[in-house]
């Protein structure tokens, strides 16, 4: 399909790193069918590690408009984005905003997009953890009550926004978009000597942490490091700490301790290519991420997830993610068991085939023309 190129640019807008993976794919279908297009960056993650590493491994173009934002209360980081974005939509009119996940760049653009009257996409629309203490159900649910193009990564998400009373006009099942990022640069991850460099000599467990409800409380984050000290000996750990999961664990008096579990080896955040090398090449993932959970599935690498739940169901009903929640027992036996190679297998969820943001900008031309 194309769209005539007088219309107005489409705003992308990326703020934290799980929003990069899924914007770059979109962008690439605009620009390869000619739809203008402008790539806003709202600043929430700033670090070049946690930022501009995902630009240059994901070969995307610099953001066109990059707003400062930085860290801050969600009020204040939500609230800064809302006034800074207000005056990006008045000056460029754009014929839509697309909006990715649920960070708080994603809800502070999709309400100043609705009450300025422009057709706000959510891209990841409709998932849902239930759990109204995680701040990112906050930002899903409003943001799916006011977009008016919700893309679902899978089947799950059409369910709940139909039980959640949307018209089934505005829900459209594209797939997940992230595996597009994933399987495009996926041979080019697994040739990195991303081993050597980490210097890793056996079989060895990915770790991430940086949810607010696991390191930001001592005997949560105490619990869930005992557990890896149980676990380890014949194994080592690769764990590219969050920098809130670093300021925690130093506040906490828990740093020490991690570094001297056994084969641990802590680094900075990883980049995009090589976090996905490490990923690949791992035994079992063990982590509280939402990508992560998805990635694995794509990947066939087990997942624990330390979680009492998840938005994304889709990866355990059918993929390789298992839930292990906070308690230190469970997560011995079940890392215990996938290490001893009983670790869960799975298959591909419908329309995780690298192809959704094709998907996707049919939609919103589609939609453009209506
Ligand atoms: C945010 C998202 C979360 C996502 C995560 C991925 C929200 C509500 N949360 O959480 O959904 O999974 O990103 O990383 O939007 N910091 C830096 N450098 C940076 C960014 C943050 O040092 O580039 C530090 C700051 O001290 C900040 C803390 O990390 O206070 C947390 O950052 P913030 O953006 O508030 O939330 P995340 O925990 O990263």
């Amino acid at each position: 399909m194309r769209c005539g190129n007088n219309m107005n640019p489409i705003i992308l807008v990326v703020g934290a790193r799980p929003n990069f993976m899924k914007i770059a794919p979109i962008q690439k279908e605009l620009d390869s069918r000619g739809i203008p297009n402008i790539l806003l960056h709202t600043g929430q993650h700033y670090d070049d590690n946690m930022s501009k590493v995902f630009f240059d491994d994901l070969k995307m173009k610099k953001p066109d408009i990059y707003l400062g934002i930085g860290s801050g209360s969600h009020a204040t980081q939500t609230a800064k984005v809302m006034v800074e974005f207000e005056q990006v939509c008045l000056e460029y009119n754009p014929s839509m905003v697309v909006v990715v996940g649920d960070v708080n760049s994603t809800l502070a653009c999709s309400l100043v997009s609705a009450k300025l009257n422009i057709k706000c996409a959510h891209v990841e629309a409709g998932l849902r953890s239930f759990d109204r203490e995680m701040p990112e159900e906050i930002n899903r649910i409003v943001t799916d009550s006011i977009c008016e193009i919700l893309l679902t990564p899978s089947d799950d998400g059409d369910e709940n926004l139909l039980s959640e009373g949307v018209d089934q006009s505005k829900i459209h099942m594209v797939g997940n978009v992230m595996i597009d990022s994933l399987l495009s640069n996926l041979d080019v991850a697994k040739n990195l000597d991303v081993l050597s460099r980490y210097e890793i000599s056996k079989d060895y467990v990915l770790v991430t942490l940086h949810r607010p409800s696991n390191v930001d409380d001592k005997s949560v984050f105490t619990d869930i490091i005992s557990a890896i000290e149980e676990i380890s000996g014949d194994v080592e750990f690769v764990f590219p700490m969050h920098p809130r999961t670093k300021k925690m664990a130093e506040n906490f008096g828990l740093y020490s301790r991690i570094e001297s579990i056994p084969g641990m080896k802590i680094t900075p955040p990883a980049g995009y290519l090589d976090f996905i090398s490490l990923m690949s090449k791992s035994k079992l993932v063990l982590t509280d991420s939402g990508g992560l959970q998805e990635e694995t599935t794509a990947l066939g690498i087990p997942c624990l997830t330390i979680r009492e739940n998840t938005e994304r169901p889709v990866t355990i009903t059918q993929g390789t993610n298992q839930l292990v929640g906070t308690d230190k027992d469970k997560i011995i036996s079940a890392g215990l068991e996938a290490l001893q190679g009983n670790g869960k297998s799975g298959i591909i969820p419908k329309y995780w085939d690298g192809k959704t943001s094709s998907r996707i900008v049919d939609v919103l031309l589609q939609s453009i023309e209506q």
